[in-house]
């Protein structure tokens, strides 16, 4: 197969894109590398990328159309189009909206008007759990009301369906919206969780706890995410959406306890009220997914915390 996939230095992306390219599938990265976070990371990712001879990349923009276009005019009809970069981040969309309307709903705009005019065979893009809002109904299920919002990030994403759904009904584009669940893994984000309170545990500094440490989630283990993208590409629906999460959900306070174990240091915590937009717990209903997709998520906390663990510190020599 050939694959465009946007984001593809970020965290997810990358795996993605390396799991692709180790199948045999050619890969088209396209990416800003921009600076919300550390751009070595995605850097050194996209070198891993640059080492398989079926991955190129084009720089750009997705907000800007003819960049984006440069990536699309490397696909052939009938390709498939995985769309992973966005603007991330619940908290970072209070301070930053005007980038979430770009990235996010402008770029995402002209990733399907291009998917509909190089008639590509399906689009795979990235939702979230956030759009699920602070529903008290768990566990969160496909068919939720989805109306009532509580960040910009969680709209955005909750926009990317509609509009995904405007292109099928007019012009049948394919298209699966997946809905991940708080994910990671090796070559995280560091403006997760798990990455930060790394951060601060290795610098004796005592972790932002955020909830009084009540908050529940249902956390991802990255290749699992991977193995639900893959089977959406392969499966390639008219126009589903589907929540791909453990399907297990944690208190955050065994997710502190499994880092520390396997960083082998205890950290300080400052037990602090919920910030704004952040939600109480996600605790995902799977069962679509197992059944279409055929996704069956294996990695405990207890396993993937210290995969995450041996990359952090090779990556940073601790
Ligand atoms: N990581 C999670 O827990 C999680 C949960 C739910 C949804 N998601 C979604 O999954 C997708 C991938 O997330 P991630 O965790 O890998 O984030 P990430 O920030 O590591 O990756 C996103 C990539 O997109 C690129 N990008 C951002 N804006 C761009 C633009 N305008 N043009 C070109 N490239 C741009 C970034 O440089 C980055 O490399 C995102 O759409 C995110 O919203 C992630």
């Amino acid at each position: 197969m050939n694959i465009l996939l946007t984001g593809s230095a970020g965290f997810i992306g990358f795996h993605t894109a390396k799991a692709l390219l180790e199948r045999g599938d050619t890969v088209i990265g396209f990416d800003n590398f921009n600076e919300y976070y550390d751009p070595t990371l995605k850097a050194k990712r996209n070198e891993i990328l640059e080492q398989h001879k079926n991955f190129s990349l084009i720089r750009g923009d997705i907000a800007v159309k003819t960049e984006l276009k440069k990536a699309f005019d490397l696909i052939e009809n009938g390709d498939m189009v995985c769309h992973l970069a966005a603007q991330a981040g619940v908290r970072h969309s209070i301070d930053n909206p005007e980038i979430f309307l770009r990235d996010n709903i402008l770029g995402f705009g002209n990733v399907l008007e291009l998917c509909k005019t190089k008639k590509v065979k399906g689009l795979i893009y990235a939702s979230s759990s956030s759009v699920y809002g602070d529903s008290k109904e768990f566990p969160l299920h496909e068919e939720l009301n989805t109306d009532y919002q509580v960040s910009l990030y969680g709209t955005t994403k909750k926009t990317n369906e509609l509009q995904a759904h405007v292109e099928h009904a007019l012009f049948g584009l394919h298209s699966t919206g997946l809905r991940f669940f708080t994910v990671y893994g090796p070559w995280g984000r560091p403006d997760m969780a798990l990455f930060l309170f790394a951060n601060w545990i290795m610098n004796n500094q005592p972790l932002q706890i955020f909830g009084q440490g009540q908050m529940q989630r249902d956390f991802t283990y990255v290749d699992d995410i991977v193995a639900g993208i893959i089977a959406s590409l392969d499966k390639n629906y008219p126009y589903e959406i589907f929540n791909l999460g453990a399907g297990h959900t944690e208190e955050l306070m065994s997710y502190v306890s499994a880092l520390e174990k396997a960083l082998g240091k205890e950290g300080k915590k400052d037990f602090l009220p919920m910030q704004q937009g952040d939600v109480v717990k996600t605790s995902a209903d799977i069962s679509r997914a197992q059944k279409m997709l055929g996704f069956s998520p294996k990695t405990r906390i207890s396993e993937g915390v210290p995969q995450f663990v041996q990359w952090y510190k090779e990556y940073y020599n601790f």
